[in-house]
């Protein structure tokens, strides 16, 4: 699989006004929807060849390719983006927004309306920086693939035809020729230099859990489907297994309130995953405490919904 999950970046307890089961099912469904046509296009992708595919069939791919992306990237960006008050803006971005938007104020404005203006429809609303201006705008978009969030272009042909017109007519196969013998891969190059330098969006941190080795829900998977002999842990708290109808396929729940009642179960020769609700607090613990115990025990990134974000099969909790 290409594209990896992202372990759901904000803490769906905390919000304010907004249900864990919400941010469950846009997670699951529309986040883990998004991620599986992107995998699933760009297996067809790689799998064709590009010099016998017919034009359209690839035009349509690389569509949806870029649709499914941005869906993907803008998801994670989403959920990146809750979990504060929302009031306080930081001395540095509240600088920042008031230098391009005049003030917190007018962005806030604009921003909502912006919002507002989509309602009933679709699309997003995005606070964009532009590093060409260092400045920042809002953006509207209609749909997901209007252009890839968080990339920074490097080159590009103009297919308008008043890019050709003059020279080539109708011939756009002419001026793409001509475009492809006048590429100048020194400036392209230094461009690709310079985007190397920004980092890619911040990971998820946990710094009460720093150095606890974590497995993703993919490299689980991937254990399970070849046959390696693991013991999997559904460690959630008895309190929402009350209530959760699901359990991930292959796993055992025990409660991490009683651990040394069932710790005696565990074999220290084969691995051991455990995981949680949502990946914060109770799969690492549980992974903590096996390990001081000497188990080779990893918490599951992201829990029992980024399992179910992969559609990871699952069975009825008894
Ligand atoms: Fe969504």
């Amino acid at each position: 699989m290409k594209y990896q999950l992202a372990p759901l970046f904000c803490r769906p307890w905390t919000l304010n006004g907004m249900s864990p089961r919400l941010i469950e099912s846009h997670y699951e469904n529309n986040y883990g929807g998004a991620l599986a046509r992107l995998n699933l296009i760009t297996e067809t992708l790689e799998s064709l060849d590009p010099a016998t595919t017919p034009a359209d069939v690839l035009s349509r791919l690389k569509r949806d390719e870029s649709a499914a992306l941005n869906s993907t990237l803008l998801h994670e960006l989403y959920f990146a983006s809750l979990g504060g008050d929302g009031r306080a803006v930081p001395e540095a971005m509240a600088a920042a927004i008031a230098r391009d938007f005049g003030s917190v104020d007018r962005w806030r404005q604009e921003f909502t309306t912006l919002a507002n203006a989509r309602a009933n429809g679709c699309g997003w609303v995005l606070l964009t920086y532009v590093p060409r201006d260092g400045r920042l705008i809002n953006q509207t978009t209609s749909d997901d693939s209007h252009s890839i969030a968080g990339g920074i272009p490097i080159m590009a042909i103009d297919m308008f035809e008043h890019a050709y017109a003059i020279d080539f007519g109708a011939n756009a196969a002419a001026h793409i020729a001509s475009f492809m013998r006048n590429i100048e891969w020194n400036a392209v190059q230094g461009r690709y230099e310079d985007a190397l330098i920004m980092p890619p969006p911040r990971k998820l941190v946990q710094k009460q859990f720093d150095g606890t080795p974590s497995i993703s829900v993919e490299e689980v998977a991937a254990m399970l489907k070849a046959g390696t002999p693991v013991q999997i842990i559904d460690a959630r708290p008895k309190h929402y297994t009350t209530k959760s109808q699901d359990i991930m396929e292959g796993a055992v729940w025990r409660d991490p309130e009683r651990l040394d009642e069932w710790i005696g179960e565990l074999s220290k020769t084969e691995p051991v995953v455990t995981y949680c609700v949502y990946g914060f607090h109770i799969g690492c613990e549980t992974a903590i405490t096996l390990r001081k115990a000497g188990f080779d025990a990893r918490y599951m990134a992201g829990g029992h919904y980024a399992w179910k974000a992969i559609k990871g099969p699952v069975k009825l909790l008894q």
